[in-house]
């Protein structure tokens, strides 16, 4: 238990009570209890009605809100010196926070018959209040507010959901798929006897730079204009039979167009409903080139979409982009 001086050395230093003549703090002393509170032990539960004030002596005590699924948002931390449970008294409202102690706290208390005698023979502790809450008020809306957008949760999906969503998406992709006039595979072969070769991004790209290989984007060419890898050909599907003439020389004597098939081609281009890439490295495999391969996506974003553009953008590889100053 502390005695009454040691009282009045801890409410001369709140700064609620520091104003006070030393012989008004006496007084109050005297009417203060001791209370000790073990780690952990809620002090104020938010929602209850208010009958005490507390002045914390020493160690520390949590102010947080508690939401109706159990979630905590801390507002702050209390120390020795600084006090709490006045709202309730002032306002009659209910307890506006929980207060738990974080150690073994040694608390001061004064009874709601006590704190309103202090108020009425101590006006200037009153304005003292009114400042401490609003202040309390303007700093607890911004931690509400930080703390709010903080815990954003998306909404929650019942299997349900996820279920329905999964169909919707294959019902759209599928239906994509068979009106896309190029009748590309959306789904990957998961065995194929004559798999062409992936070749990564970074062997690709040492590649690129001994400039002997072919790079091809066989996207749509209106992908193919909003940037590609620098110097790459573009064969879209729909085009392959015409644009592959143009790899070509005109062999004078044959009178026909010939192409180098030992040339090494490296193709790249795929998107979620589309494997561009594959299909038209199997169109160079038919016509008899034997080294060609597929860019492996390589994006850590986009692995199923755009991946080896994104992926060869993101090493800092060479792209042309238009230039649209
Ligand atoms: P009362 O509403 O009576 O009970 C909970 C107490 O927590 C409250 O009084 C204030 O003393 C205190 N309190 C509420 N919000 C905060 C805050 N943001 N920071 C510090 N203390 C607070």
């Amino acid at each position: 238990m502390s005695g009454t001086n040691e009282k009045v050395s801890r409410l001369s230093d709140t700064d609620i009570f520091r104003s006070i003549p030393k012989e008004q703090l006496v007084e109050i002393a005297q009417v203060i209890q001791d209370k000790f509170v073990s780690p952990k032990t809620n002090i104020c539960r938010q929602g209850d009605p208010g009958d005490s004030y507390y002045i914390i002596h020493s160690r520390k005590v949590r102010v947080f809100l508690r939401s109706e699924d159990g979630v905590e948002t801390d507002l702050n931390q209390l120390g020795p010196g600084e006090s709490f449970g006045e709202m309730a008294l002032l306002t009659d409202e209910p307890r506006s926070a929980d207060i738990e102690a974080i150690e073994e706290t040694h608390l001061f208390i004064l009874s709601k018959e006590e704190f309103d005698g202090v108020l009425k023979n101590h006006p200037e502790v009153f304005r003292n209040f009114i400042k401490h809450m609003s202040e309390l008020l303007r700093r607890g809306d911004s931690i509400i507010q930080e703390e709010a957008e903080f815990q954003y949760h998306a909404p929650k999906l019942s299997l349900f959901d996820f279920v329905f969503i999964g169909v919707v998406i294959l019902i759209f992709t599928t239906i994509f798929n068979f009106a896309n006039p190029n009748k590309i595979n959306i789904i990957p072969k998961f065995y194929d006897p004559e798999e062409i070769p992936k070749i990564d991004l970074s062997l690709a790209n040492e590649k690129h730079e001994e400039g002997e290989t072919l790079f091809i984007d066989a996207r749509p060419n209106y992908f193919f204009e909003e940037g590609h890898i620098m110097g790459a050909i573009n064969i879209p599907l729909s085009l392959f039979n015409i644009m592959y003439l143009m790899l070509g020389e005109l062999d004078e004597e044959e009178n026909i167009i010939v192409v180098d098939k030992e040339k090494n081609i490296i193709v790249y281009g795929r998107s979620m409903s589309a494997q561009y890439d594959e299909e038209v490295a199997r169109k160079f495999k038919n016509l008899g080139h034997e080294n060609v391969k597929i860019l492996k996506t390589g994006s850590q974003y986009m692995p199923l979409t755009w991946g080896a553009l994104s992926g060869w953008r993101e090493n800092g590889y060479p792209v042309e982009e238009p230039n649209n100053d």
